[in-house]
């Protein structure tokens, strides 16, 4: 589904990012299970991943994330009317993660919901957020994609552990006057669900056996062959019907699963690298929080500038995808 929006009115006006202490390297990874750095890197671009300590949580990467945005950025949250996290690891599954978010910040009155929709998460929470912007229910909205994936990976399967960290990233997204949501592009197929999934309380997905309770566990070459695939459609597709060429994107913010993915994606549509900002050769893939981490980098680096096109683009777990077109508006 391809959305343009007309009456948007809102933008991103603060962005903040965190990552635990903890470094996890490939050859910490040598010791766990047969694997070397040689071949994580040439397979995924992969240098190394952060993890939380045993006591810091989703919540707590968040709190980072928008403690984080407050010291960069004159803006004030104790008047958010909503929060959306974006997670597939929560602390809990209740309370959500956002209503500690709500708690640890003293917001007077908000609504708070967690969004699941694993490496798509942020891009959906972001459309979200501007649907509740662009119908006048809220006037400014925070939304952080955050997640503690090394909690859930399974160190002694080298086919996953090699790929998740943890992170987290924050963003203020307020009613605004100029139109920053441009067009938003959704699919999913829930049918190749089965393929990547974390099992809690059922042991089937549709009918298919699923094991190993609690950890994440996936058909890793065949999301590779569906995000190569369905990812060069969606962004051809999305960029066809509002009258765009590769050439008018500034800035392509996959999702950091795997660079190799992303240098498919590329090739195939025509953008090139050096218009891509991606997060994971320091962090690994950290779900719903590679985007926002990757845009933060990108403004950090001095890369994303205001009134520049930026196409984010999630997708994974569902098997699901999210893509907003954007055009920047804060300023550097
Ligand atoms: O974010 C959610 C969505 N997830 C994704 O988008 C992930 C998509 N998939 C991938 O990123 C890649 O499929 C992986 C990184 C998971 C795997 O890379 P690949 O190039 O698809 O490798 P493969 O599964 O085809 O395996 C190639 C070989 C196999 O050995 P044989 O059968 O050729 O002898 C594997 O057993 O590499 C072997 N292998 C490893 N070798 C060293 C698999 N994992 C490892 C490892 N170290 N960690």
């Amino acid at each position: 589904m391809t959305q343009s929006f007309y009456s948007a009115r809102a933008a991103i006006t603060a962005i903040g990012s965190y990552v635990p202490e903890r470094v996890i390297s490939n050859s910490d990874l040598e010791a766990m299970v047969d694997t070397n750095h040689e071949w994580i890197v040439q397979r995924t671009g992969i240098v190394e991943r952060r993890a939380a300590a045993e006591h810091e949580f989703t919540s707590d990467l968040c709190f980072g994330a928008v403690r984080d945005m407050l010291t960069r950025y004159p803006v004030t949250i104790e008047d958010v009317d909503y929060i959306i996290v974006a997670t597939t690891t929560p602390d809990t599954i209740t309370p959500a993660v956002a209503s500690r978010v709500q708690a640890e910040f003293n917001i007077a009155s908000s609504g708070a919901v967690d969004l699941q929709a694993a490496c798509a998460g942020f891009v959906a929470a972001l459309q979200m957020a501007s649907g509740l912007l662009a119908s006048g229910i809220c006037r400014k909205i925070l939304v952080i994609g955050a997640e503690t994936l090394t909690k859930v990976t399974d160190y002694t399967d080298r086919t996953t552990c090699i790929l998740f960290g943890d992170g987290a990233g924050a963003v203020l997204v307020e009613a605004d006057q100029s139109d920053s949501f441009l067009a938003s592009y959704s699919h999913t197929e829930g049918k190749l669900g089965h393929n990547v999934y974390s099992s809690h309380l059922s042991n089937h997905i549709g009918g298919i056996p699923v094991d190993r309770k609690g950890k994440l566990v996936q058909n890793g070459r065949e999301v590779y062959k569906w995000a190569v695939t369905r990812v060069t459609a969606g962004v051809e597709k999305l960029l066809e019907q509002q009258n765009l060429t590769t050439q008018d994107i500034n800035w392509f913010i996959p999702h950091s699963a795997n660079l190799r993915i992303i240098e498919a994606i590329c090739e195939r549509t025509g953008i090139s690298m050096d218009q891509t900002l991606y997060s994971m050769v320091y962090y690994g893939n950290t779900s719903a929080a590679t985007i926002p981490l990757a845009l933060d980098l990108g403004i950090k680096t001095g890369k994303v500038q205001q009134d520049q096109l930026l196409l984010l683009y999630g997708f994974g777990g569902g098997l699901t995808q999210a893509a907003l077109l954007l055009k920047w508006t804060l300023a550097s």
